[in-house]
Parts: C-alpha cells; sequence; structure tokens
C-alpha cells in the first residue's frame, strides 16, 4: 500500500472548508499542514480540520515535506504561488479563476512547464455527477455528433456576503461563474474558436458584471449558448444548478432541475435522475457543489499517482482562459473574437 502523499492547503478562507472536507473522502493523499497569511485563521482552520501544522509563509513549501500543494485563494494571488510551487519543485492543484488574464495564465503555464512541474486548474463542476453522467450519453452515441448546448446558471444566491471581494472585481461573472461553463462547453462540445458576448451590470455597486450571454462556435461548427446572472430572482431558488440542453443530429438531452437529465432519441423519450454522493458534510444549497469537490481532488492524485493527464491540466486550461478572455474582449468590443487572434498578440 503506497504511503497517502502529503499536502500543504494555502488559503483558509470561505470556499477551502469544501477543500479540507474533501481531502478527508480523498483516497492516497492526506493535508499535512495548512497556510494562511493571517495566523489566527490558520490555527483555528487547523485545530478544526484536525492538521497537525499551520504556518503564515507559503515558503514552508521549499521544506521538502509536501508532495503537492492545493492553493484556494483568489487569483490575484495564484502567479506568485504557484511560482513559489514550481521553484519548490512542488506538484499544484490550484482553484479557478486561474489568473485575472490570459497573459498571465500563460505564463504561470510557461513556467510550470519550462521546470516540469505538473499544475491542474481545480475545475470541479465537470466533476459533478450529473456531467459525467451525460457526457457517457453524448459518448455512447445515442444522440450522435453534437450541434447545440444551451448552458444556463442564473440565481440571485448572496455571493457578496462570504465572498465580499466580488463587489469589488473588474472581470467578475464570467471568471466566477461563466469560466467553469466554458469549462464544461468544452468538456461536453469540444473547444471552440470564437466567441461573442455581452455583458450586464445588474446589481447597483458592483465593479463588474455580474451578467454575461456568450455565444461559443466549437470545431465541428456546433454553437454553445453560455448565459450566467447573479441577478436572477426566483422562488424557488436554482442555485447551484446548471440547466440547459444538449442537441445532436440524432437526438436531444435536456438538463432539467433536480440533476434529472430528459433524453429524447429513438422517437422515445427517458428521464434520468441524478444523485450526488451522500456525503456527511455537505448541506443544501451547496450540496452539487460540495460534492464535486472531493471527486476533482481524487482525479489530481490518481493523475499524479499514474502519471497520466490531468483533464484540467494548466496546458488544456489555457483553452478555456483564451474563450473567458475573447468574451471580455467582445464585451468590450461589440465584435466576434477568434480564438486565433489572441495567440497573435504574443
Ligand atoms: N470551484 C468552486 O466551486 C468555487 C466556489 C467558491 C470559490 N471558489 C474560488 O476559491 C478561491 C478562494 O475563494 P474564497 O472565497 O475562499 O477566498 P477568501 O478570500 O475567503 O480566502 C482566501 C484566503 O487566502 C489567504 N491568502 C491570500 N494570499 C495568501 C498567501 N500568499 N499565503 C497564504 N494565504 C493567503 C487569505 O488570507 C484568505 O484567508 C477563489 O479563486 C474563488 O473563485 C471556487
Amino acid at each position: 500500500m503506497n504511503k497517502p502523499l502529503n499536502g500543504l492547503l494555502i488559503g483558509c478562507g470561505f470556499f477551502s472548508r469544501n477543500h479540507l472536507h474533501g481531502w478527508s473522502d480523498v483516497e492516497g493523499a492526506e493535508i499535512g499542514a495548512v497556510c494562511d497569511l493571517d495566523p489566527a485563521r490558520a490555527e483555528a482552520y487547523a485545530k478544526e480540520y484536525s492538521i497537525p501544522e499551520f504556518h503564515v509563509d507559503a515558503s514552508i513549501l521549499k521544506s521538502g515535506a509536501f508532495d503537492f500543494v492545493d492553493i484556494c485563494t483568489t487569483m490575484d494571488t495564484h502567479e506568485d504561488l504557484v511560482a513559489l510551487a514550481v521553484e519548490a519543485g512542488v506538484p499544484v492543484i490550484v482553484q479557478k479563476p486561474f489568473a485575472p488574464d490570459i497573459e498571465t495564465c500563460r505564463r504561470i503555464q510557461a513556467n510550470a512547464e519550462a521546470a516540469g512541474v505538473r499544475v491542474m486548474l481545480h475545475e470541479n463542476f465537470r466533476f459533478q455527477n450529473v456531467f459525467r453522467r451525460l457526457r457517457d450519453i453524448l459518448d455512447s452515441g445515442e444522440i450522435g455528433e453534437t450541434t447545440f448546448a444551451r448552458l444556463s446558471w442564473r440565481n440571485d444566491i448572496d455571493v457578496y456576503t462570504n465572498q465580499p471581494y466580488l463587489t469589488k472585481t473588474k472581470r467578475f461573472m464570467i471568471m466566477d461563474v461563466g469560466i467553469h461553463m466554458i469549462d464544461l462547453a468544452r468538456f461536453l462540445m469540444g473547444n471552440a474558436d470564437a466567441v461573442t458576448c455581452l455583458n450586464q451590470s445588474v446589481k447597483e455597486g458592483i465593479a463588474g458584471e455580474d451578467a454575461a450571454t456568450m455565444l461559443l462556435r466549437h470545431d465541428n461548427a456546433a454553437t454553445s449558448i453560455i448565459d450566467v446572472s447573479y441577478a436572477s430572482h426566483r422562488t424557488p431558488s436554482l442555485f447551484p444548478q446548471t440547466l440547459g440542453e444538449i442537441e445532436g443530429r440524432l437526438g436531444t438531452v435536456q438538463i432539467l432541475q433536480g440533476e434529472v437529465l430528459r433524453i429524447h432519441s429513438n422517437r422515445t423519450t427517458r428521464d434520468e435522475k441524478v444523485e450526488d454522493d451522500g456525503r456527511s458534510w455537505t448541506s443544501e444549497p451547496w450540496i452539487q457543489i460540495q460534492d464535486s469537490v472531493p471527486k476533482t481532488q481524487q482525479h489530481f492524485i490518481d493523475a499524479l499517482r499514474s502519471g497520466q493527464a490531468f483533464e484540467t491540466s494548466a496546458e488544456d486550461s489555457l483553452q478555456t482562459y483564451s474563450l473567458a478572455e475573447a468574451a471580455y474582449q467582445s464585451a468590450d468590443t461589440g465584435k466576434l473574437i477568434e480564438i486565433s487572434s489572441l495567440e497573435e498578440v504574443d
């Protein structure tokens, strides 16, 4: 039996509670220390989650004690923290958003690649059970080659109380939730090479957009519409569900409320209710998201051990973040942005 890999978790804030719970459900890994700039937070999280050590300085990564690092801080800190891990030769799983713009994402990725240090984005939506099942249905060929997708995330959850920095984030909605949807669109529909986008700031007093509508052109000429909003008032709230549909040449799969997939093929229709795994620490309304965290972490550990590619490696994720960059450029210019035009900027 292999010894569990020993990890350092950096960032003891709002979302890292889910990471710490998640790691306790992962096979083959454990968190040996937590780190936060705020010593009281680091100490409190170490105590609450029975972690042996806490630190305030991330350069503890250079101690040689860690087999991996889990970075759960906001995007503005990722370049420096990943660079530190790269210098220490420690593999990284880093939360989305990767970085505020594509140039920074590219620098982080190139630096890690040059040093041969593996980096994966913690992109958990594609690891939700409902989307793994949907991927299986697409792979079965039941609805044929995909031609159209609509992925819709609309709710009015109060993100601002738990994550006050979001009110000041200039690139807000596309980076916060749109990035999950772009990754899902790529996971389900394949790569895309052009984007148009319109952004809206509905809530008053925030620095960025809180709603965005994107249109992606995929490599096989299929299209995806992605719409995301934190300003959509409905009862009951749809948070944290992604709804929509995928059409193929032979049928359609609808993604309905309550993690139900409705499959139309061969002139028949059937519903499949997809269940989340039961975990002692998950709670409404977050279950669907929380449940996907240990699945994302397990993929990281399994791929680290086996040497297989990460589904959302830093390199692969450059395509996701290029599409987000193109969406912002499109919203600014009112034009369709070809991804190839971003590459020419280098
Ligand atoms: N995947 C998801 O479903 C999901 C959901 C929510 C948040 N997130 C992401 O998680 C990330 C963290 O968000 P959050 O709301 O928990 O942030 P937060 O501000 O609550 O916590 C971040 C913590 O990191 C610490 N920190 C910052 N720089 C540090 C450094 N150099 N060394 C040590 N500690 C440092 C801060 O002191 C803070 O305690 C964000 O990128 C956010 O987008 C992801």
